[in-house]
């Protein structure tokens, strides 16, 4: 069986799959067991599976996995941990900025790609860097806060 290997959260993971197609975000739900993505349309229209690669927001439901072999990807998981929260985790934290929780994923790792592009951005920017990313619970000011705060952090 055809061998994908590629960085995951800053160690080295291998998986095998027959599809060369298979979308990235099944292989890391499935075989690698990490659901901080999460599938929302599978058509790369609402952002919930989003994934760093190479330091891109990337949708993982569209990303083939032959396409990730040899690139770094991060994951939510790989972001911080409860004892040591990345700066928009806790700014996310901190500003209450989930309710279902369901579009927390994409928009937190969406923020990381775009403070990293843009690190003091202004709420424009930010609104424009978060306008593909779809909250069905209406938290978008709260999220909108929270990227805000870790812009200053
Ligand atoms: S699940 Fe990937 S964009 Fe919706
Ligand atoms: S908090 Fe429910 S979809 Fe955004």
């Amino acid at each position: 069986m055809p061998v994908y290997s590629f960085r995951l959260n800053g160690r080295s993971a291998t998986v095998d799959s027959w599809d060369a197609d298979q979308p990235v975000l099944y292989v890391l739900r499935g075989a690698l067991g990490l659901h901080g993505p999460k599938f929302g349309c599978g058509l790369g229209q609402c952002g919930a599976c989003t994934v760093l690669v190479d330091g891109q927001a990337v949708r993982s439901c569209t990303l083939p996995v032959s396409r990730a072999a040899g690139r770094a990807i991060t994951t939510l998981e790989g972001l911080g941990t409860p004892e040591k929260p990345h700066r928009v985790q806790a700014a996310f934290i901190a500003e209450q900025a989930a309710q279902c929780g369901y579009c927390t994923n994409g928009m937190i790792i969406a923020s990381v790609g775009l403070l990293a592009r843009t690190p003091k951005p202004t709420l424009d920017q930010v609104r424009q860097g978060l306008a593909g990313n779809l909250c069905r619970c209406g938290t978008h000011t709260r999220i909108l806060r929270a990227v805000m705060r870790a812009a200053q952090a």
